[in-house]
């Protein structure tokens, strides 16, 4: 172990200069802040050669929790899984069309003609003026979009329904965990159950990803973490970034400079 550290410390040294996240790993690039979260899905678009479709996460998790699309819809975490049907505009599935049905939000044929270049627009950004407008009213972070979300639902800010049918859970308050670093010079992180309770259900991570027994998941490491598994699952994409050392490693010390 202490050597494995001093490695770490060795490439970090020799790294710094080269990493454009200044970090010890290397972590893919980030995206502008009003890019990140936004996904291409292009599952049958790819086979047919039409236009792909363009999802961005920031737009919608202002309105709902996670859950109600990973959870309820049961929309994968994992991009170009779903087997989304779009039946050539008539949308009568369930994905998608759970809400953009004209009545929740816009349906494929609304009163002035026909929306898919909304969706089918792989070109089009999220971003702009909406996106500022956002970020400015809301607490600010360092990394991803930019934004503090779990400040922004704990003070109110914003009120994403937690449920389609309107519907409130009780939330049942797992304790906050502390998790010790599995290498001697690094601080510990911590894992606030009730943070993510917020917004996901206990099944988005039991039992597939993690144990239901502190410090008994094996592939909670950062280097799965980076590859897209364990925690890296939301907080490379979607949630904030794994950049972000401090929100987990609250008393690490700062890398790089943060
Ligand atoms: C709310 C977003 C949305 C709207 C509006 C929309 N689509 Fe789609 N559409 C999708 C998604 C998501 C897919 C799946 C894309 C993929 O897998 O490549 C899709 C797939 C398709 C496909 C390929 C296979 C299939 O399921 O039919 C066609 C063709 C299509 N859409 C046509 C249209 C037409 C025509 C309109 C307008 C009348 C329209 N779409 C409106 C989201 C939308
Ligand atoms: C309005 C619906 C909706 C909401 C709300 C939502 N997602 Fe998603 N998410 C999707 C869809 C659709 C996909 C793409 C699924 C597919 O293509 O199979 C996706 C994909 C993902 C992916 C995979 C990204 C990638 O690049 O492969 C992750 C991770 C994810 N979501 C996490 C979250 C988290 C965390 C939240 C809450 C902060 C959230 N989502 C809220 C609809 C949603
Ligand atoms: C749980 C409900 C829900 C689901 C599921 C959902 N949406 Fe939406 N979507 C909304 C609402 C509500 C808005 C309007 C947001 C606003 O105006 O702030 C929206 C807005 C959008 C927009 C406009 C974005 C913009 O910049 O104005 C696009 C494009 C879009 N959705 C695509 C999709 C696609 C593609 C899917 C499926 C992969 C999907 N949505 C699934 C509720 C949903
Ligand atoms: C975002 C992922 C995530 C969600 C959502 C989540 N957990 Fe956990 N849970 C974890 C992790 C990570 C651990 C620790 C695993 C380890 O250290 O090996 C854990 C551990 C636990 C433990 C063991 C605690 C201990 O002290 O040993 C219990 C009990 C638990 N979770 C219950 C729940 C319940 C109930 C829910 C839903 C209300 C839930 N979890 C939602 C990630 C999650
Ligand atoms: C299934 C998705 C998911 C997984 C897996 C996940 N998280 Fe999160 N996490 C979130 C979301 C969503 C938030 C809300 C903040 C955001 O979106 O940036 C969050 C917030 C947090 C926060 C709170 C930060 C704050 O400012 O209050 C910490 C700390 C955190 N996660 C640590 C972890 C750790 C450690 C793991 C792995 C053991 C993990 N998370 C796994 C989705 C996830
Ligand atoms: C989403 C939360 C999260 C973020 C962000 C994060 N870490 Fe970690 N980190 C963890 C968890 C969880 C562990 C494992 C703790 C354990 O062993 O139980 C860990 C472990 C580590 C370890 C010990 C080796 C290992 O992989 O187990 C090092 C070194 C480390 N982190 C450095 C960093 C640095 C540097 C950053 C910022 C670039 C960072 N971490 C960002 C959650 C995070």
């Amino acid at each position: 172990m202490k050597i494995l550290y001093l490695l770490l410390l060795m490439s970090m040294f020799l790294y710094e200069g080269r990493l454009s996240a200044q970090s010890p790993f290397d972590l893919p690039p980030l995206p502008p802040s009003e890019n990140y979260g936004d996904i291409v899905i292009d599952r049958t678009a790819k086979a047919t050669k039409g236009t792909p479709v363009y999802f961005s996460h920031w737009v919608h998790r202002v309105k709902y929790t996670c859950r109600v699309c990973h959870y309820e819809l049961e929309f994968s975490m994992q991009s170009n899984e779903t087997p989304i049907v779009c039946d050539n505009g008539t949308m009568k599935g369930r994905y998608c069309a759970a809400c953009h049905n004209g009545k929740v939000s816009f349906g494929p044929k609304d009163e002035d003609g026909e929306t898919c270049s909304r969706c089918h627009d792989a070109d089009s950004s999220s971003g702009g003026r909406k996106f500022n407008e956002l970020q400015n009213r809301l607490p600010k972070s360092r990394f991803g979009n930019g934004i503090d979300w779990s400040r922004a639902l704990n003070d109110g800010l914003i009120k994403p329904a937690d449920s389609l049918s309107g519907e409130v859970r009780e939330l049942v308050n797992v304790r906050n965990l502390v998790l010790e670093a599995e290498m001697r010079g690094i601080s510990y992180a911590v894992f606030p159950h009730r943070t993510h309770e917020q917004w996901l259900d206990c099944s988005s991570c039991h039992p597939e990803l993690f144990n239901i027994k502190k410090k008994s998941t094996e592939s909670l490491r950062m280097i799965n973490m980076i590859r897209g598994d364990s925690c890296g699952v939301c907080h490379l994409r979607v949630a904030f970034p794994l950049d972000d050392c401090k929100k987990c490693h609250p008393k690490m010390r700062n890398w790089g400079g943060y």
